[in-house]
C-alpha cells in the first residue's frame, strides 16, 4: 500500500546480478506531468530486454542512473491525471508503455504520457493487455512495417518464417500472420509443436533438429519474410530458403546486421536482411486490444507471479524458455 507518498516498488541499484540483484523497497509516488496519467498498476509484464538492460547492454544509454525500477508494459487504472490529459479520467481501465528511460513498471504506481495510453476494455483483462504492449507491438510492426504484409486478408498472398514461434513476440506473431493471406511456417522446440500448431502456424519445425538448423520449411516454400525472434542463424543459412525479394526481420540487431543490410542497399541486392526496433505507438496497440477483445488474438501466458515474487518472474524470463507471455499481477 502507498503511504505517505511512498509506494511499494522493486529496483536494482548496479548492472548485473539477475534476479536475485532485485529489491522490494518503499520508493517515491511518481506524480504526473501535465500531460501523463498516473496508473494503478494491475499487471504488469517482461520482456527479455528488460533483463538485458539490467545487463548492460545499452550501458550508458539505459538506464541514466540507478536505483532503476525496471519494466514498461502495465495495465491499470488511472487515479490521477495532468492538466493536458484530454481523452481518460479517474477510474478508467488502461494498458499502456512506459518510457524507456524512466522505466517505473515494477512497482504499485507509474506514469506515462496519454499518448502512451489506450483504453482497456472489460473483456480484456490487465494481464492479456500488459502482455501486448512491447511483444504484440513488434510482432504486428515486424509483419506490417518491415516486412510490408497485411494482417488482414486484403493482402496478397505470402509465406513466412517465424523463428522461435513459441515466445512471447513469435506466438502473436504466427496468429497475426494466420489473419492474413500469409502460410506461416515456425521454429520452435519438439515440446512446444501442438501449442504453435494451436496458434495457426501451417508447418512446424525442430530448431534442435538439423532440418530446423537449416530452416527449410518442410514443403519446400521460399519465405517472402523471416520474422526472426530468434538469434545465431546465419545469414547464409536464411539466404537460400528466400524468395526472389525475401527479407530476414533481424529482431536483435548487431553491428554484423547493419553492415549486411547496408551491403545489400549499396549492392541492389533483392534480397535483404533489415533490421528492427520497436517503437511502441498507441494506434498499434489499440489495434492488438480491439484483436484481442474481437476474439481474433490471444495472450498466452507462460506463467503470472504475484509482485511479491517479481524475481522469479524475472529469473523465468532470464532463463529463455517462456511459452508465451510472462506475467507479475500487483
Ligand atoms: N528489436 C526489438 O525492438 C525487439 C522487440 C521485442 C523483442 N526483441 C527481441 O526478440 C527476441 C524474442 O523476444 P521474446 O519476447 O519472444 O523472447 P522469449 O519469449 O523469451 O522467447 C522464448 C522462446 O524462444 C524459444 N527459443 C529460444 N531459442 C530458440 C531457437 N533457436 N529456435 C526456436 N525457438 C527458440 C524458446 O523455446 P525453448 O524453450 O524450446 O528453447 C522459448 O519458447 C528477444 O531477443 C528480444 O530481446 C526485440
Amino acid at each position: 500500500m502507498a503511504s505517505a507518498n511512498l509506494m511499494q516498488a522493486v529496483w536494482y541499484d548496479s548492472y548485473g546480478g539477475g534476479a536475485s540483484a532485485l529489491k522490494h523497497v518503499e520508493a517515491p509516488l511518481p506524480s504526473p506531468k501535465n500531460d501523463e496519467v498516473l496508473i494503478k498498476v494491475e499487471a504488469s509484464s517482461i520482456n527479455p530486454i528488460d533483463c538485458k538492460v539490467q545487463n548492460g547492454l545499452l550501458r550508458p544509454l539505459l538506464p541514466r542512473r540507478f536505483p532503476f525500477i525496471p519494466v514498461t508494459d502495465i495495465a491499470g487504472e488511472i487515479v490521477d491525471l495532468g492538466s493536458d490529459v484530454k481523452n481518460f479520467k479517474t477510474g478508467d481501465k488502461v494498458v499502456a508503455k512506459l518510457n524507456d528511460v524512466s522505466g517505473g513498471g515494477l512497482a504499485e504506481y507509474a506514469v506515462t504520457k496519454e499518448s502512451l495510453t489506450v483504453a482497456r476494455p472489460p473483456q480484456v483483462s490487465a494481464a492479456e493487455a500488459a502482455a501486448l504492449v512491447t511483444a504484440g507491438i513488434t510482432a504486428l510492426q515486424t509483419i506490417t512495417e518491415s516486412a510490408g504484409l497485411k494482417v488482414d486478408k486484403s493482402g496478397p498472398k505470402a509465406n513466412i518464417l517465424v523463428t522461435a514461434a513459441s515466445g512471447g513476440v513469435g506466438h502473436y506473431a504466427v496468429q497475426l500472420a494466420k489473419l492474413g493471406n500469409i502460410h506461416v511456417t515456425a521454429t520452435c522446440g519438439a515440446r512446444n509443436f501442438d501449442f504453435v500448431k494451436s496458434l495457426g502456424a501451417d508447418e512446424v519445425i525442430d530448431y534442435k533438429t538439423p532440418e530446423g538448423a537449416a530452416v527449410k520449411s518442410p514443403s519446400g516454400k521460399k519465405y517472402d519474410a523471416v520474422i526472426n525472434c530468434t538469434t545465431g542463424i546465419r545469414w547464409t543459412t536464411f539466404e537460400p530458403n528466400l524468395s526472389e525479394h525475401g527479407k530476414v526481420v533481424d529482431m536483435t540487431p548487431g553491428a554484423g546486421t547493419f553492415a549486411n543490410f547496408a551491403l545489400k542497399k549499396l549492392t541492389f541486392s533483392k534480397k535483404i536482411v533489415v533490421p528492427f526496433l520497436v517503437n511502441c505507438k498507441a494506434d498499434n496497440l489499440e489495434y492488438l486490444v480491439k484483436l484481442v477483445e474481437q476474439g481474433k488474438l490471444k495472450t498466452v501466458i507462460d506463467s503470472k507471479y504475484p509482485f511479491s515474487k517479481a524475481e522469479e518472474a524475472w529469473g523465468r524470463s532470464l532463463s529463455g524458455h517462456a511459452v508465451g507471455k510472462i506475467i507479475i499481477e500487483h
